[in-house]
């Protein structure tokens, strides 16, 4: 049932290795999460802070059986980013006939745990998981008609405008005209409601955040002390995005024993590890346009602050 995708453009030490030696020091965000990190993913989208999650199961409650008639006919539904299938299934539920399942992760032991769980709610369901970054898509699937694409939860997000359109347009190459995929984003809105969701009071952002330093200890030998780094989140006006950094405490030396390098820090230096970019609806007009779709609907929450769109392949 589970497929590792063996495909890889570079390892978690060659982006270490490249990352921390830019001037701009930075870590890719999609090495948050290993089984730890998907955790506290988990944790965060329960945060009151967080309000994303909550959003877009709102609208997915609200409105699932139109949106699954928009759909049309569907054999086939392919999850970019599928995490713990909490949201698909408010999906899948509608979905009147047996179809393909295929929930594509990075992360082995979350795609496993939710396509076992979906299965048992959904036993006629046939279940093809793939443990690859979902970026390689149209490496690791092949075309074929009724095909819906689903990528909730603003995953969008974390790709800059650029990197997102040339996904897209790798998403549009599996599929037939009038195939879509279903897109979740986070609006753009006043950063009082858009920061604390990035730095919650409980401090399991700044863990997430954290982890990606305890990660090259476990696996790269490195020797970061976790105490001498803090999470620091801020929207970024000009780029409408969220970005987060970890800030060195102090001026220090740190060893990464795996890859034969020592990181050098000054006082106040920053990691950047994550963009999390707020659309307007304007910006999925454009996406979609640049890639090869074209809008068919568009779903918000009650407070207009997450959108779910449908973007059908022309
Ligand atoms: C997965 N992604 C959409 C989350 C976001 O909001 O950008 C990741 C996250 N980073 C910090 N909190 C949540």
């Amino acid at each position: 049932m589970l497929e590792r995708a063996a495909i890889s453009r570079r390892s978690f030490a060659d982006d270490v290795q490249y990352g921390l030696t830019q001037p701009q020091k930075e870590l890719q965000p999609w090495y948050f999460y290993d089984g730890l990190g998907s955790a506290l993913f988990a944790a965060i989208c329960e945060l009151p802070e967080y309000y994303l999650t909550r959003a877009e199961t709102e609208i997915l409650q609200r409105n699932a059986s139109a949106i699954v008639g928009a759909f049309g006919t569907v054999d086939r539904v392919i999850e970019l980013g599928s995490g713990d299938g909490r949201k698909t299934r408010l999906l899948l539920e509608p979905i009147a006939k047996p179809f393909t399942y295929v929930p594509i992760d990075v992360d082995a032991s979350v795609l496993e745990a939710s396509a076992r769980d979906l299965l048992s709610s959904f036993p006629a369901m046939h279940v093809d998981a793939i443990c690859a970054d979902y970026r390689e898509i149209a490496t690791l699937i092949a075309p074929a008609p009724h095909t819906v694409v689903l990528f909730l939860g603003s995953s969008i997000g974390n790709l800059d405008p650029a990197s997102a359109a040339a996904m897209f347009r790798q998403v549009r190459s599996i599929l037939t005209p009038g195939n879509s995929i279903f897109l979740g984003a986070d609006l753009q809105k006043s950063k009082e409601i858009i920061e604390p969701a990035y730095n919650d009071s409980l401090g399991v952002t700044a863990s997430f955040n954290l982890n990606l330093l305890a990660r090259i200890n476990r696996e790269l030998g490195g020797r970061f002390d976790l105490a001498s780094f803090e999470h620091r989140a801020f929207f970024n006006e000009r780029e409408s995005r969220i970005e987060m950094h970890l800030v060195s405490r102090r001026k220090q030396s740190v060893a990464i024993d795996g890859l034969q390098m020592n990181v050098e820090f000054e006082e106040g230096e920053t990691i950047h590890t994550e963009n999390s970019y707020k659309y307007r609806e304007s910006d999925l007009q454009m996406l979609a346009r640049e890639s090869g779709f074209e809008i068919d609907q568009i779903w918000t929450d009650s407070r207009n602050w997450f959108a779910d769109a449908l973007l059908v392949a022309r």
